[in-house]
């Protein structure tokens, strides 16, 4: 229970509910080391120029961090042909989110996103107090952008999350272009984009938000080290504004955000070309086999451009996400009463695992729909 004198916003903040870990899950059900398919990270793990730029910085963690990034900092605006005045390093994307929200949310401001979608959304508006607009996913699992143009005149920030967690989907370039154009002045846009490494190898007209950026207008595009850089254990993100956006950031950000160790981590990664590329093919080939393991089952699912699957298993996901655990598989389930789990995109071997766990559990539980629905957020 949380402290009746914290404060009452607190009363409506969902509880963010992280993926299980293999070591938790092994204590309560015992076997072999389970499979962690249950957060969307580096099947392949993380960079090895980040582990060695690591092992040759370790002299230096005595001292604080360098506070304005300045070689990460440095090095992406390199990467993405922008000044470094529009670029904020900060503890992973999601905090660089929360950030966005105390420097521009309150309870006289509204903010604009698509749900189901990442489960932060509504935990920093709702501990900003600010009002909330929530667009249904449309049925094909993507934003409806015609209709968050419409409710977003006096809206303070739009978010968009492309490709969406949990279904996987993407808006392209044309569409998010065209929304850009139709909004009202003023909302300032921010495109999530996560998982934008693995969209653009898998879908050509994958917008660069970046690119928008570029061209001076109000959007602030977030990424993340967390997934095809294989650092979500460093947390490290980046924010891409315009240099006013990133200085009402750095404003609200306490000092020495971002370690040491993140820092030089993530520099390295950054420059490991080889490393994402075996990452990239790593995820399409597993994507691939987790949608026909999918389509052989009859389960429904979204076309997704990201390293996991949404997919209905038409009995109760948390049955399910159970059962694949004492299989040694972890998933994440959609939230109670819900009929969806996530898996993260694998090695062959962990896909393979999921697909055997999976062929298992469901013939063993009954049946409680056929595929009807979108389903709901997957944290
Ligand atoms: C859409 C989306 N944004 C942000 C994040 C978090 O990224 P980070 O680890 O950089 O905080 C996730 C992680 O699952 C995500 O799904």
């Amino acid at each position: 229970m949380t402290d009746p004198r914290a404060r009452r916003a607190l009363e409506r903040l969902p509880r963010y509910v992280a993926g299980g870990t293999p070591e938790a899950v092994q204590r309560e059900l015992g076997g072999p080391p389970p499979v962690k398919l249950a957060s969307n990270e580096n099947p392949l793990g993380p960079s090895p120029a980040a582990l060695e730029a690591l092992s040759r910085a370790a002299a230096n963690w005595a001292r604080y961090p360098d506070d304005d990034c300045t070689a990460l900092r440095d090095a992406l605006a390199a990467h993405l042909g922008v000044p470094q005045a529009c670029v904020a390093v900060g503890a992973g994307s999601t905090a660089l989110l929360k950030l966005l929200a105390e420097a521009y949310l309150d309870r006289t401001q509204t903010v604009v996103y698509a749900w189901p979608s990442f489960p932060m959304y509504p935990v920093v508006a709702r501990l900003q107090e600010a009002r909330e607009v929530q667009v249904p996913l449309a049925p094909d699992g993507r934003h409806d952008l015609d209709r968050m143009a419409e409710v977003a005149a006096g809206a303070q920030l739009v978010v968009v999350c492309n490709p969406n967690n949990p279904t996987g989907t993407y808006l392209s370039e044309q569409e998010l272009s065209h929304f850009l154009q139709r909004l009202p002045a003023g909302p300032l846009v921010v495109v999530d984009e996560a998982y934008c490494e693995f969209a653009r190898e898998a879908a050509p007209d994958y917008p660069d938000g970046v690119r928008w950026v570029r061209e001076g207008r109000r959007v602030a595009v977030l990424r993340s080290f967390s997934k095809v850089y294989g650092l979500a254990g460093l947390r490290v993100g980046y924010l891409v504004a315009p240099p006013e956006v990133v200085e009402a950031v750095v404003r609200v950000r306490e000092p020495f955000h971002v370690s040491t160790p993140a820092q030089t981590a993530a520099l390295a990664a950054l420059g490991d070309h080889g490393h994402v590329a075996r990452t990239l093919a790593v995820v399409a080939e597993g994507r691939r086999r987790l949608m026909a393991v999918a389509g052989r089952l009859g389960l429904r699912t979204y076309p997704s451009v990201a390293n996991f699957v949404w997919m209905d298993v038409e009995r109760p996901a948390g049955e399910v996400s159970d059962a694949l655990a004492r299989r040694g598989v972890i998933v994440r389930p959609g939230p109670a009463g819900t009929t969806w789990i996530r898996v993260s995109v694998g090695t062959p071997d962990e896909v393979q695992r999921f697909e055997e766990a999976l062929e298992d559990v469901l013939p063993a539980l009954p049946r409680t729909h056929t595929g009807t629905g979108r389903g709901p957020a997957a944290r």
